[in-house]
């Protein structure tokens, strides 16, 4: 398995580009199923995680065809210009399998599309991952009230719609929680049922809405995404589309994080700070000067930054995809931080990677307090998620010495090219067999 071996203690400096965002690019994949035409994407990130979405589409009949950039797009130029067409007009085995989807949690957004296309669907459950249970309870549920048939039986979900013609029919859907997933797959279903859903509690994430854009653009009748009731009235049929996939804003936020942390002054382009507010003022809590272009940020760090707390929820709130990060940039801060993690139950495997770096984390429930020391110093340690393996990326980068990040197989599904990228901000990194 490979490494990720970094000489630390530098402070960073340099410009590179971001990558179309993993968590719009998962969902949007999965949007193809609901047409027989077919569906374009642009600025489609080259991660781990794409490519096995594209194998479970492919074996469901989807014909996946790749242009663009391919291959790894040199760090900081017009990154991943990768298109991928999807056409899914051949969809004939509405099956996602075990062997694929316990790798990828995500594979459970084709759960929505596949019932109101094909009006059935055989999922397998994702199953739990390092930092939750994870359950698909409330997709499960809303698809019920929707009119299809759900049972869960050796481990997949199977699903039916039950209408006419196999046709799903809108319904009022309540989540008993915000989640982003469920919000995707109901929504997505939604689009080709018979009548009007109204998705109640909805998710506000950017994705959604990215999603939303794309949905209306193959011809759905969607309004209210990005806030908490979205309104899908359904249609016969869906059409192609061509889509830009939005700036991943946590790839944007990891590197923001990681010259706060590091020190230095960087630039990142081809991204945007509209989505990224709660992180932003973070950041410039812990002292960073922050410049704003329209498709640019740069950052300026202070000698050293000061601490700061945060509480995870709910976009627009601080985003749980950035909880590790700032856990690192907190180990050197001036002061001590709390950080409370109110989405996941299992967040903070970082915390003990950490301190093997010398932090100082006291761990109490869902609540972690971080002391900041003047330094850190390089040892051996291990990614459990792909968060936490972001967060050991920044702390190796102000641990003074060699720091060795073993299982970094978790980096390359939500990263890309990041060896590349950090390098051209100045990082000593490089990726060990
Ligand atoms: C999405 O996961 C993201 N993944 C996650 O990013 C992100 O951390 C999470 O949203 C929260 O923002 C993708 O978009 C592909 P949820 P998702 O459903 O949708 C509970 C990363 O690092 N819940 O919003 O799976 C759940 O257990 C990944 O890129 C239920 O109980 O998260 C969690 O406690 C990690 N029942 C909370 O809700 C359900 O049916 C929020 O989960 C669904 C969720």
């Amino acid at each position: 398995m490979d490494k990720l071996l970094i000489e630390g203690g530098r402070p960073l400096s340099g410009e590179v580009a971001i990558s179309g965002a993993k968590n719009a690019a998962l969902p949007l994949l999965c949007a193809a199923l609901l047409t027989k035409e077919p569906l374009t994407l642009t600025n489609v990130p080259a991660l781990n995680d794409i490519g096995t979405m594209l194998r479970l589409l492919e074996q469901m009949g989807v014909k996946v065809e790749k242009v663009g950039a391919g291959g790894t797009a040199a760090a900081g130029s017009a990154a991943s210009t990768d298109t991928v067409v999807l056409d899914a007009s051949g969809l004939d085995n509405p099956v996602a399998p075990y062997e694929l989807v316990k790798t990828m949690r995500a594979s459970v957004l084709v759960l929505g599309p596949l019932v109101a296309r094909a009006g059935e669907a055989k999922v397998s459950l994702p199953g739990g991952c390092a930092i939750g249970a994870r359950p698909v309870d409330q997709h499960i549920k809303g698809l019920t009230a929707m009119g299809a048939e759900v049972s869960v039986e050796h481990g997949y979900v199977h699903a039916k719609a039950l209408g006419e013609k196999g046709r799903l029919k809108g319904a009022r859907l309540f989540t008993d929680m915000v989640t982003v997933t469920g919000t995707e797959n109901l929504m997505m279903a939604a689009c080709l049922a018979d009548g009007e859903t109204v998705i109640e509690n909805a998710a506000r994430e950017p994705e959604v809405v990215d999603l939303a854009n794309c949905l209306v653009a193959m011809g759905a009748q969607i309004s209210g995404a990005g806030t908490d009731v979205i309104r899908i009235r359904g249609v016969e049929r869906l059409h192609g589309a061509t889509h830009r996939i939005m700036p991943d804003r946590i790839e944007t936020g990891t590197y923001l994080c990681a010259a706060a942390a590091a020190g230095g002054q960087i630039r990142l382009t081809r991204t945007s700070s509209a989505y990224l507010d709660a992180v932003i003022d973070k950041l410039m809590d812990a002292g960073c000067d922050i410049g704003i272009e329209r498709d640019a940020i740069t950052l300026k760090a202070p000698a050293r930054p000061t601490a700061v707390s945060i509480r995870t929820s709910p976009y627009p709130a601080f985003p749980t995809d950035m909880q590790a990060q700032f856990m690192a940039l907190n180990t050197v801060a001036d002061g001590t931080a709390v950080i409370r993690e109110t989405i996941f139950e299992n967040r903070f495997m970082h915390a003990v990677e950490l301190i093997r770096l010398g932090a100082d984390i006291k761990i109490d429930g869902n609540t972690a307090f971080v002391t900041g020391k003047p330094k850190l110093d390089g040892a051996t340690v291990m990614a459990t998620d792909l968060r936490a393996s972001a967060s050991l990326v920044i702390a190796g980068l102000v641990a003074q010495g060699e720091t060795l990040i073993e299982r970094i197989y978790h980096l390359d599904r939500g990263y890309e090219n990041l060896e590349q990228k950090l390098a051209a901000l100045g990082a000593k990194v490089s990726r060990v067999k």
